[in-house]
């Protein structure tokens, strides 16, 4: 599945990505608001994140799928959902701080969302970000997503326990 915006696309990871994910994932202001981003971040993550998708895509059942942000074959950035079940999925999603402030998430977000309600026929998607994560926030608003509420110490990073503000959009 590829979904195009402007000339970007969304579409699913290949071998061949593991250095430009590498090269623009790995920041520590990227692990910092994320939960499942490690750092340093190096070729072999990138390498095992690559395999974990093509072994996800040839299930039939899938809990998550993964898309890739490129830019004329580079990977700048990811976007998934997880938790797919039932009627309802999380929403994720990175991008390389070169490419900060472009409006390029928010896109990625609004046709990812719009795959999900139309296509997976899903009825609510809903992302989860850190208080002090104000352009994540913001991301989801400008998609139009809907602040829901603070989830309290609903997520350890590093082992403390961290709120949560929730967003959602449904149809
Ligand atoms: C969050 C992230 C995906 C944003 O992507 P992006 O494509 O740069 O998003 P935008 O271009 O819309 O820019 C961010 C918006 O937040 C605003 N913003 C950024 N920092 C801000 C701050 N400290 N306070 C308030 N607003 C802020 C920007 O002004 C912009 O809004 P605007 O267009 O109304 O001016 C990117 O910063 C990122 O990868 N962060 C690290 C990983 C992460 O946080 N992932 C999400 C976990 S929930």
């Amino acid at each position: 599945m590829t979904l195009c915006f402007g000339k970007y696309k969304l579409r699913p990871f290949r071998r061949g990505d593991e250095p430009s994910i590498a090269a623009n994932i790995n920041d520590k202001k990227i692990e910092r608001y994320t939960l499942a981003i490690p750092y340093p971040y190096g070729l072999k993550c990138a390498r095992q994140w690559v395999k974990f998708n093509s072994d996800l895509a040839r299930k039939k059942k899938r809990t998550q799928q993964n898309f890739a942000i490129d830019l004329a074959g580079e990977v700048i950035g990811g976007i998934g959902l997880s938790s797919i079940r039932g009627h309802k999925a999380e929403i994720g999603y990175w991008l390389g701080v070169n490419y900060w402030g472009r409006g390029i998430v928010p896109a990625a977000v609004r046709a990812l969302t719009r795959y999900a309600l139309r296509e997976l026929k899903l009825l609510r998607v809903y992302a989860k970000v850190f208080p002090v994560n104000k352009a994540s926030a913001r991301v989801l608003e400008k998609a139009g997503y809907k602040y829901e509420g603070r989830l309290v110490k609903e997520d350890l990073k590093h082992g403390k326990p961290q709120d949560a503000l929730l967003f959602a959009k449904t149809r």
